[in-house]
């Protein structure tokens, strides 16, 4: 295919309701291939998202539950694709790990690797910790306590397969060396770099014997065993989007994928055993992997011990949808850690959605009420000159989008820096507003200056909500049908401001 966008998101774990986090990952994704779409045509992008459904957390959480580990799955999936309908996640397939065309892949790459020798038998003596599903030696722990997660290990001694990821060590790093893209950011590429200086690779555990974990995919060449969830969960990848042929070679119109969406928790096994996987199964690795930074709450991670998970239906039922997408991709840079709280929502609810996005788009349609009856002037914008500052304006609607946004975005996926740049232009045309004054243009009898004024500046208008839509896509919505192209349909203010929580609720 000749220009196309695959981007997926990570599967989320169904062991308990979806919370900011998970929210945070669709919501760039979707807004990257809102944005994307525009570009290459809808055809020309696929967006995956989906579920983990195996391993051992969900073998818990169902017993808990009460319920049979898939009909567990079954009830939990239905909160994630409702959270996604509800924040208007525009996915164009949703993949579970449970299903039979996953499965199938599955059990077919653990057979070539297999065959080929890169999977293999061996007697397994060391620690492991449950909740996080690692293995751990003797020299990498202290006091029997799992490094991760602080929790006690268990010992165990069992027979299982091994994937050689050590066999491609130095593979890999020749590979992130010489592809500048591949992990993203620049910090996490250098981590990911010394990780691999500083340690020798072992061989990766991929099975789990049937009687410590039942729910997981059986390994096809022992029955007796079922898949690691990570090498399972890993490959929906490539499950949702090719087929290996009778040769064992896999074919795809979509892959290798353009943008793998994660989290900075998931890097190791995205950027170390994932490229291995494809690289043993002679597949082209993901062109870039970019790991996003984490939302804490009072400086802490979220978590469910902790006590501290917010909602995001929660959120979106208080301020709104468009709201609570603005301020995830609003307020931290991409790649960093943020703290989410609801103060810090409505500051930038009241400074930049109010104050500045709704004032200009709420001043503008009132003086064209006021002074051209709801009509917009329509006039050509090329042709007319005006003051220096009308001209920077005009200047800046033609770079706005092709160039500004769009560095931003496909470069760098900086949705923060790509908004600030939208900002920019809506500060500048408020502040054109200020200082022409417009009731002055009507007093000394300046029609056409008027005319002129009120015509870029709807213009601007419509300009923002255009490069808005993939970011705050009903708000871009709205404010394009109030606006209109000849006449007006002015609506309320897009947002009132909060002056205090209750006024909202
Ligand atoms: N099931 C694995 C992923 C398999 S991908 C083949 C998993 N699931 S998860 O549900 O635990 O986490 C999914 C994603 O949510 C991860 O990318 C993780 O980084 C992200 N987040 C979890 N908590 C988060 C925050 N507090 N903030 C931002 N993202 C965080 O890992």
């Amino acid at each position: 295919m000749a220009d196309k966008f695959y981007i997926t998101t990570p599967l989320y774990y169904v062991n308990a309701s979806p919370h900011i986090g998970h929210s945070y990952t669709n919501i760039a994704a979707d807004c990257l291939a809102r944005y994307m779409r525009r570009n290459l045509g809808d055809k020309n992008v696929w967006f995956l998202t989906g579920t983990d459904e195996h391993g051992q957390k969900m073998q818990k959480a169902a017993q808990d539950a009460g319920l049979a580990p898939q009909e567990f799955a079954d009830k939990m999936v239905l909160q994630f694709k409702g959270l996604w309908g509800k924040l208007n996640i525009s996915y164009n397939d949703f993949i579970r790990t449970t299903e039979e065309r996953h499965i199938k892949i599955v059990q077919k790459v653990l057979d070539i690797l297999y065959k080929k020798g890169d999977i293999y038998q061996a007697k397994y003596e060391g620690w492991y910790c449950t909740p996080c599903e690692t293995f751990w030696t003797g020299t990498q722990i202290q006091d029997q306590i799992c490094p991760d997660c602080k929790r006690p290990l268990e010992k165990i001694s069992e027979t299982n397969y091994f994937f050689r990821l050590s066999k491609y060590q130095p593979w890999l790093v020749d590979y992130i060396n010489s592809h500048a893209d591949f992990i993203k950011p620049q910090s996490r590429r250098v981590e990911m770099l010394s990780f691999l200086k500083l340690n020798q690779l072992t061989d990766l555990c991929i099975s789990r014997p049937k009687e410590r974990l039942s729910w997981g995919i059986p390994l096809p060449f022992s029955p007796q065993h079922v898949t690691y969830v990570w090498f399972d969960a890993l490959i929906n990848y490539i499950s949702a989007v090719g087929e290996f042929d009778s040769k064992d070679k896999y074919n795809s119109v979509w892959w290798p994928a353009d943008l793998h969406l994660i989290g900075k928790d998931i890097l190791r096994q995205h950027a170390i055993y994932w490229p291995i996987m494809l690289h043993a199964l002679d597949i082209e690795p993901p062109k870039t992997i970019f790991a996003h930074g984490w939302w804490l709450i009072a400086e802490t991670k979220m978590s469910k011990s902790r006590g501290n998970v917010v909602s995001p239906l929660e959120m979106v039922d208080k301020f709104g949808i468009d709201v609570y997408r603005y301020f995830l991709l609003r307020d931290v840079p991409f790649g960093l850690d943020g703290n989410f709280s609801e103060e810090a929502i409505i500051k930038r609810f009241n400074d930049d959605l109010a104050n500045d996005l709704g004032n200009l788009v709420y001043r503008t349609l009132t003086m064209i009420e006021k002074y051209f009856q709801g009509s917009i002037p329509q006039l050509e914008i090329d042709k007319i000159q005006f003051d220096n500052k009308g001209n920077d304006i005009k200047e800046k609607l033609k770079i706005l989008s092709i160039y500004e946004v769009r560095t931003e975005l496909r470069t760098d996926f900086n949705f923060s820096s790509a908004l600030e740049k939208i900002w920019d232009f809506i500060n500048m045309a408020n502040k054109y507003i200020e200082d022409t004054k417009p009731w002055n243009l009507l007093k000394d009898k300046k029609e056409n200056e008027l005319k002129a004024f009120i015509c870029l500046l709807a213009e601007v208008i419509r300009r923002v909500a255009f490069n808005l839509a993939p970011f705050m896509p009903a708000t871009a919505e709205s404010i394009l049908e109030q606006i209109g192209k000849e006449k007006i349909k002015k609506g309320k203010p897009l947002f009132p401001r909060i002056d205090n929580l209750e006024a909202k609720t």
